[in-house]
């Protein structure tokens, strides 16, 4: 199920005695690494609470499209725009039926109509309602339309028929939502080094200078690639995170071992992606022994040397230089110098003031600039999203390259 880590999802629960089952598929699309916005009917709370959603995905539930706290009470697509798939389970035979006509009365026909992403439909009716004409006719216009159906199960109903309108297990929607998030493979034939995570530099063999990088930006950028059917070579200062599964990751600690090792990789490589905080300064001297308190010295002066521009060194002319400018101040300004220096294609630049971007968090907020001055300001998006906007960029230079 790896394709479903840091994917956005956002599960539709509409009313029907099925309802209760849509907590196990919460449940195992948390414990997947997908991050989970569930939405809830009215008659769907009149089966399942809220708070048994908030509580298995740790995140805010949506119960009311007019909702002042909800988040699309500000920004009313914020779920569409940032859904990677939406899922509908249970679907009743009325949200079916609205959604073959476009109305848009609640938070569920709001998103998907709002979304661009694909639309998984797990029906849970009963068997006469599920074989009615206009339910059929229904369910064939929004397949006909692109979106996906899962199920439903044929078994015992709650009406005390036996025939089609079980919900499927959740084994089978996951399947089902974890083939439509990965099937554009559009970078197939591309390879694409990502650095990511925060290098240290020795002082001495207990003690190392670092910084707050937690590497989630570089791991999301490598995840949005490998989904994408790329090469993807990750190379890793230390994080707490867990290694990318079908990438090549390769650890490193410090700038010098960074610079070697996207040497090595960039050789016939596509594109780079410095996501990485690498440090600036490293120690002019590794002390060999653990430096010692001296009684009576209160201060003590470290000597430290530039360590090489790992972006600025590689030079390999049909490679693709992406940056990251992560600043407190004149963001703009500092990130136009960093392109320019550092002869890249484009740069991504964020404010790491903001609470919601930058150090630690799974949402970003960049601008992106590029070589021929155009300026592109992105939404507050997860990391993976803001991955797939670069990658994005890499396949248009790479075609212009191509033509
Ligand atoms: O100059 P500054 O460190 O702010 O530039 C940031 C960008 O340059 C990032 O993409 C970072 O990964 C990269 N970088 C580098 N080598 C260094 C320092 C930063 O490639 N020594």
């Amino acid at each position: 199920m790896s394709s479903l880590k840091g994917r956005s999802v956002v599960l539709g629960v509409t009313g029907s005695i099925a309802s209760y089952k849509a907590a196990d598929i919460a449940s195992k699309l948390n414990q997947a690494g997908a991050l989970v916005d569930v939405i809830l009917t009215p008659a769907a709370q009149e089966f399942v609470s809220s708070l048994t959603f908030r509580s298995l995905t740790h995140r805010p539930v949506v119960t009311d499209m007019l909702d002042a706290d909800s988040e699309l009470a500000v920004e009313h697509v914020a779920l569409a725009e940032r859904a990677d798939v939406v899922l509908i389970a249970p679907a009743t035979a009325n949200t079916i039926a609205k959604l073959a006509y476009g109305f848009v009365d609640d938070a569920i026909t709001a998103t998907v109509l709002a979304t661009t992403a694909p639309v998984v439909i797990a029906p849970a009716m009963d068997a006469k309602m599920y074989q009615s004409a206009v339910t059929n006719e229904n369910i064939k216009r929004l397949e006909d339309r692109g979106y996906l159906f899962v199920g439903p199960g044929v078994g015992n109903l709650a009406s005390g028929l036996t025939g089609p309108g079980r919900l499927v297990d959740t084994a089978d929607i996951l399947n089902a939502i974890s083939d439509s998030v990965s099937s554009t493979k559009d970078l197939e034939g591309l390879r694409i080094v990502v650095s990511a995570g925060g290098t240290e530099e020795a002082i001495d063999p207990v003690r190392h200078i670092t910084n707050r990088s937690s590497g989630k930006q570089g791991y999301g950028i490598a995840q949005a690639a490998r989904d994408r059917g790329a090469e993807v070579t990750l190379i890793s200062a230390p994080t707490a995170l867990a290694p990318v599964d079908g990438v090549n990751m390769v650890n490193v600690t410090s700038a010098r071992t960074m610079l070697d090792a996207v040497q090595d990789a960039c050789e016939g490589a596509d594109a780079l992606v410095m996501a990485a905080a690498v440090a600036d300064w490293e120690p002019a001297e590794f002390a060999q022994q653990k430096m010692k308190k001296v009684k009576g010295q209160d201060r003590l002066v470290l000597e430290l040397k530039k360590t090489p521009d790992i972006l600025f060194e590689v030079r390999n002319e049909a490679l693709i230089k992406v940056g990251f400018a992560a600043e407190s101040e004149d963001l703009i300004a500092n990130a136009t110098d960093k392109l320019q220096n550092k002869n890249l294609d484009f740069i991504v630049a964020n404010d790491i003031t903001a609470s919601d971007a930058g150090f630690n968090v799974d949402t970003n907020r960049v601008v992106i600039l590029d070589k021929s001055g155009g300026r592109e300001d992105l939404p507050l998006l997860l990391k993976e999203k803001v991955g797939d906007h670069i990658l994005d960029r890499i396949k248009l230079i790479k075609a212009e390259a191509n033509k």
